[in-house]
């Protein structure tokens, strides 16, 4: 395990008052995958925090990659142990703690950033950001929290097949952004929306989620399990699942899927 990093830990924990998040924070120059090393380090306990320079094997969403480029992302993956049999809303909660740590990386004349269901920070349709929640298997109870944001990109630091899907805090005109600063931001805002959540529940959750979206009323496409399902995206009921109205009037709740904004 290479314990050296190019970004300043020291310089993240400073003035970072929380609670669970960050109880401790290791940095890394390069590995595989924080949410897999997460995953090994269930002996360093909640709370624990792992950020690196790059990944060499970034995962993204059903079994795609993230693209994990040295230096100019940031990839952080989370430990916690939440207390719940369904933890489907912490993909929630860790988006509404991403908006919030990026908002202030962002000219306030500049585009806002929006969350797509379940795990998509968009900005002007392009992806930012993305969380990546996975269950520690045959640990039951512990989860890791992994979140890809793209931040001092340009346009060519992209592969072609992203060029025109995503963006970058820099290409939106935040940048360029001190990564310990907004790796700091995030920490705080993941500490607050998770205890928020621990206190006041997923309904309160899904209030603050849909404050930042724009998908309500728009006609999506929802793909679970290979089948499509076409309709207009309503809202998020109590707890957090996609209510999507479809062509026959039904309403459907789905508790995942990927969603498809059509143009
Ligand atoms: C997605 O939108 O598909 C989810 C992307 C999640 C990427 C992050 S980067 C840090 C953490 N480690 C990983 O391997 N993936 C997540």
């Amino acid at each position: 395990m290479p314990i050296k990093s190019s970004i300043s830990v020291s310089q993240i924990k400073e003035g970072l008052e929380t609670q669970l998040f960050g109880s401790e924070i290791l940095g890394f120059d390069e590995v595989e995958s924080t949410n897999d090393l997460a995953k090994r380090c269930l002996d360093k306990g909640e709370g624990l925090v792992i950020i690196t320079d790059s990944q060499t094997k970034g995962k993204g969403r059903s079994g795609r990659t993230w693209h994990s480029p040295k230096g100019l992302g940031i990839y952080l993956s989370a430990l916690i142990k939440p207390q719940t049999a369904n933890p489907s809303p912490l993909t929630l909660m860790a988006g509404v703690a991403c908006v919030s740590a990026i908002k202030p990386f962002l000219t306030e004349e500049g585009p806002n950033p929006s969350l797509k269901w379940p795990n998509d920070i968009l900005i002007q349709g392009k992806k930012l950001a993305g969380i990546l929640c996975e269950l520690c298997d045959g640990k039951s109870g512990w989860l890791v929290i992994g979140i890809g944001i793209n931040v001092n990109h340009l346009p060519s630091d992209f592969p072609d097949s992203l060029q025109e899907i995503a963006t970058s805090l820099k290409m939106e005109g935040g940048g360029p952004v001190d990564k310990a600063a907004l790796i700091r931001s995030l920490i705080i805002q993941l500490d607050r929306e998770y205890r928020s959540w621990q206190l006041e529940g997923t309904p309160a959750l899904v209030k603050r989620w849909s404050e930042h979206t724009r998908m309500f009323g728009k006609q999506i496409n929802v793909n679970r399990g290979g089948s499509n399902f076409h309709g207009t995206a309503k809202r998020l009921d109590e707890e957090g699942q996609l209510v999507v109205l479809t062509k026959n009037g039904e309403e459907m709740a789905f508790a995942s899927g990927e969603v498809t904004l059509n143009p």
